[in-house]
């Protein structure tokens, strides 16, 4: 090569040679002087392309790319960017790639580096010359954060329905088995009775408010299609239209930060996450529930699991994965946030990796969802051994009754509070339940106990009694139920 040799020169020889090899690289490069590769020469380093390729991760968002691509090319026409009959070929063309990804006879090309690459390329090879027109105006930074705005609307949809699933096998459970009666564990200690309708509902709950946040920030979603690269574009885009069209609430107000934030992918997440996280704990519940020391419940067989060698187990290996899998959830957060951490303003390639993360979280959890579901749509409760939990003598789970009887007689609750502790000694030293103790027992223990408080020392006494608003009492657990069945729709 002759020092005097122009740069273009020798981009053009490189491109006749096709690939060629890359200086102090004994490696073959990829591909020849490409789609972007008009200012170098020959291919990029095949280490670099397996990292910089991401055409089999982002190619599930080919829904979202095209979509975006449908409206921008729309606006392109109106705006007289683009002649009608350019935007017809290329609208024809985008329906023909979709169909394509949609039969799955979509023919991957080594230029396909992205999602975006790939269905410019295909569309290009199909109508030709106008293909290389739809660009005009856009870049790849505000096509990718419109995709994953397009995609998360979907995802947002996909998970919320699949929580309300399980929100409604939860409700089927407490219509069904909600009036059972076990003992509520604070410190995993025994502490007092509880309808198991109260527990289910208590999930119902906490997955209410994930799938509040799943469902994310309603009518602040903005389109940053337009931003261009981050600074706009010198054509006059019509934003307000490919927003519209897109189903946003309208485009976003600052160019630069709109390529920038990666701010919804990592709240979609972190809701992700939270999800995940209640799901480990209905897990943690249910294997401690199956074991034999608390006998409350039983998996059916198609999810419970055997052992390779001790032929008795039935083992909860679904409610043990919820519990793990949640670490894969929250993971992803992490690394959304570690990847954005410090990372300076703009477009960097760095945030190509929001994807993996992102879809890693969202399959993970529509996969903990449906176990979840699976598993609380084959479950059996024991309320026997529930209620010999609760019935006990020896558990006391009713000292908090024996403290409100107090009160309600004058005394303060820390004078109660103590009084019954020395009741609890008291009993225990004789290895007897508190309503077993005499008469006298009592009123050594406070004067103004006397035997009428056995009457309060009954598991549905201790339940009824809790009848206020959110409270476990029988009445409270229905109204609660009915009204979830309302709004759940069943
Ligand atoms: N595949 C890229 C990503 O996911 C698209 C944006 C690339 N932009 C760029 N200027 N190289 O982030």
């Amino acid at each position: 090569m002759s020092a005097s040799e122009s740069d273009s020169t020798r981009r053009r020889r490189a491109r006749k040679a096709g690939a060629s090899g890359m200086p102090g690289s004994g490696d073959a490069t990829v591909g020849d002087a490409g789609l972007l590769r008009g200012r170098f020469v020959g291919g990029v380093h095949p280490a670099l392309d397996r990292i910089n390729r991401s055409f089999s991760v982002d190619r599930r968002m080919w829904r979202e790319d095209i979509a975006g691509s449908t409206a921008h090319a729309r606006m392109l026409g109106e705006q007289g960017i683009l002649p009608a009959k350019a935007v017809r070929r290329i609208h024809k063309g985008l329906a023909q790639v979709a169909r394509e990804f949609e039969a799955g006879t979509f023919v991957d090309h080594p230029e396909d580096e992205d999602i975006h690459m790939a269905v410019e390329r295909r569309l290009t090879e199909l109508i030709g010359e106008d293909g290389k027109r739809l660009h005009a105006g856009r870049s790849r930074n505000d096509q990718v954060a419109t995709d994953m705005a397009l995609y998360l609307h979907g995802a947002r949809e996909r998970l919320t329905r699949k929580v309300v699933d399980v929100q409604v096998a939860l409700v089927a459970l407490a219509a069904r088995d909600g009036e059972l009666v076990l003992p509520y564990y604070t410190h995993l200690q025994r502490a007092q009775p509880v309808l198991l309708g109260h527990v289910l509902l208590a999930w119902v709950e906490m997955l209410e408010d994930d799938r509040a946040g799943l469902a994310g920030p309603a009518g602040r979603d903005l389109c940053p299609l337009g931003a261009g690269a981050g600074t706009g574009t010198t054509f006059p885009l019509d934003r307000r239209a490919t927003a519209r069209e897109l189903g946003f609430a309208g485009p976003t107000r600052n160019s630069l930060a709109s390529v920038s934030s990666r701010r919804e992918v990592t709240m979609a997440a972190a809701t992700m996450a939270t999800t995940a996280t209640t799901l480990s704990r209905l897990g943690a519940d249910l294997v401690l529930w199956c074991s034999r020391e608390f006998g409350f419940a039983r998996l059916g067989d198609a999810v419970s699991t055997g052992s390779s060698i001790m032929p008795q187990k039935r083992n909860p290996d679904g409610a043990e994965l919820l519990r793990a899998k949640a670490v894969v959830v929250s993971s992803s957060l992490s690394r959304l946030l570690e990847l954005q951490r410090g990372l300076p303003l703009g477009y960097s390639k760095d945030l190509q990796e929001d994807k993996p993360a992102l879809f890693e979280a969202e399959d993970t959890l529509m996969d903990m969802l449906d176990v979840a579901r699976a598993m609380l749509e084959d479950v059996s409760f024991d309320g026997a051994a529930m209620s010999a939990a609760v019935e006990d003598p020896r558990g006391y789970l009713l000292a908090t009754e024996a403290a409100d009887f107090l009160v309600r007689r004058g005394v303060s609750f820390r004078e109660a509070h103590e009084a019954v502790g020395a009741l609890v000694s008291a009993a225990e030293a004789r290895g007897v339940g508190l309503a077993d103790l005499p008469d006298e027992v009592l009123t050594a223990a406070h004067a103004r106990f006397d035997g009428t408080l056995r009457e309060v020392l009954t598991t549905g006494a201790a339940l009824s009694a809790r009848s206020i608003v959110g409270g476990t009492a029988p009445t409270a657990v229905r109204r609660e139920l009915a009204a979830w069945k309302r709004r759940l729709g069943r």
